[in-house]
């Protein structure tokens, strides 16, 4: 059992906390935000996260997990203390570090005992170095500590398994003991260790979901290549996973990436190298492919409907992925206000994510369900592919609606089914009739 803090109790932090409070250590949650923290203490959960308010309630009854804003309560007794506060983009696309630094000056005037503070939010090349010396300048000369990098690779919507059953730990510092004692916590999960140095774990975590980002822009460039020639992406991103070079995940032709992470990183590590005179041409290929996938499915709508003037739309799914209500840089965002500013009325539906969306959005009408959605709508935009989305009587959705015009932007739906039922519909990167030979080669492989 070792003593933990975790500095910002958000999507990762909180996550973070809780896991390690699970594998039998003493944690305690530091998070200015007041709010937060009382209902933190009171077992509800800000955000949505599955399997995550019952951990959280579970450890907290157990004496494992506590809460507070007070710094000089969340750093007494640490032996670790982690940094998960939030780093948005600045004005120029680069990493806004203010809250990295509060933490690292918040951490420094209170510590009274040698501590190992573990850096895991995604900060630029370099940052580990800038936060030892806040640390330094605020801390007492005598009490030594350490800073290690430990970026995080989880997933929202599946942030516990993924923390639980990690792919990788990388970890990064000068003072290599110190980060083998980091290395100690995970050890029960029994996934690969990597220690390297500070900045090279930092520039793991960009070059990683850059990596990412790249590969989903990569498949949404060749849907669209797919869609003029004739061919079905779905089938060309199965084909292509076979091969173990390649691998199957994170090739879902779509709407593009969105969220809390893979827009920011990529934007940083792009302004990170330009201002180092570097010329990262990939690296903003990735994001304008990524933008375009938002403007040419509104071209694809207008092609079908006419103008969208008058026209309501319906948007089914509004948070940046299922299994989340967070609309960090979520697509239907860009979406909706492209629909909006040609006139276009648009009523949405979510199942979680609409309480943060109305804040966002307020003028979108939003639905108790997919039917009264349906009802009335010249089209429908498929933007987020919850499960239950494929579960849908798409027959009492076609009479439901005034048109029955299905624009898919996750290739939810089966292209042939759809057809036959009587909607008019469009996918990203399919082939109009839907695949034929290759199906049976899935066949044949099954
Ligand atoms: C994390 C970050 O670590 C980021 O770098 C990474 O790229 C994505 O994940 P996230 O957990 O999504 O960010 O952020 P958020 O949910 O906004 O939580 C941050 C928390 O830190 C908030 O609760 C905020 O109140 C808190 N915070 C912020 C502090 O406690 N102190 C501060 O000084 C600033
Ligand atoms: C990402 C990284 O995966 C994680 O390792 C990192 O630490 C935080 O950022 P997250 O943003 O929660 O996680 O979601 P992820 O599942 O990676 O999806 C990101 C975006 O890419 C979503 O908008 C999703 O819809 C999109 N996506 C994903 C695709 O468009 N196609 C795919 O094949 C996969």
């Amino acid at each position: 059992m070792r003593k933990i803090s975790v500095i910002g109790a958000g999507y990762v932090g909180l996550v973070t906390g809780t896991c390690f409070a699970d594998l039998g250590n003493q944690v305690i949650c530091v998070d200015i935000d007041e709010e937060k923290i009382a209902k933190l203490k009171a077992g509800t959960i800000p955000f949505y996260e599955p399997g995550l308010e019952e951990m959280v309630r579970r450890n907290a009854q157990s004496g494992r997990l506590r809460f507070t804003t007070s710094y000089p309560e969340g750093i007494k007794e640490a032996e670790f203390v982690f940094i998960a506060v939030n780093t948005p983009s600045g004005a120029e696309g680069e990493a806004d570090l203010k809250y990295i630094r509060m933490a690292a000056e918040g951490i420094a005037k209170v510590m009274d005992h040698p501590l190992i503070i573990v850096n895991k939010s995604t900060v630029p090349i370099g940052t580990g170095d800038w936060m030892a010396e806040i640390v330094e300048e605020y801390a007492h000369p005598e009490i030594e500590f350490t800073v290690v990098s430990n970026p995080e690779f989880l997933r929202e919507g599946a942030a516990i398994g993924d923390f639980l059953n990690p792919d990788r730990i990388v970890l990064g510092s000068t003072n290599r003991e110190a980060a083998e004692q980091v290395a100690q916590l995970y050890l029960s999960l029994r996934a690969p260790i990597m220690i390297t140095d500070l900045r090279t774990a930092e520039m793991i975590k960009y070059a990683s979901n850059a990596y990412l980002a790249n590969r989903i822009s990569f498949i949404n460039e060749i849907a669209s290549i797919c869609e003029k020639l004739g061919a079905d992406v779905k089938e060309v991103a199965i084909g292509m996973g076979y091969d173990k070079r390649i691998g199957p995940d994170y090739l879902d032709a779509g709407l593009g990436w969105g969220g809390s992470c893979f827009p920011k990183d990529v934007k940083a590590l792009e302004h990170m190298a330009s201002i180092h005179g570097c010329h990262p041409q990939l690296l903003r290929a990735v994001m304008e492919i990524n933008r375009d996938q938002r403007r040419l499915i509104i071209q694809t709508l207008r092609e079908i409907v006419g103008t969208l003037h008058g026209k309501t739309i319906g948007i089914l799914g509004l948070a940046f992925k299922p299994n989340t209500d967070d609309m960090r840089e979520a697509p239907s965002i860009e979406v909706i206000h492209l629909l909006t500013s040609e006139g276009a009325r648009i009523k949405a539906y979510d199942p979680v994510a609409m309480e943060v969306a109305k804040g966002i959005m307020p003028d979108v009408t939003y639905c108790s369900d997919p039917y009264q959605m349906a009802e009335g709508s010249d089209a429908l935009i498929a933007v987020t592919e919850w499960n239950e989305f494929q579960h849908l009587d798409m027959v009492r959705v076609k009479e439901l609606m005034r048109q029955p015009v299905l624009i898919d932007g996750r290739n939810i739906y089966d292209p042939q089914k759809l057809g036959e039922l009587g909607f008019i519909y469009r996918g990203v990167g399919r082939g109009y009739e839907g695949p034929t030979v290759i199906s049976e080669v899935k066949k044949a492989a099954s």
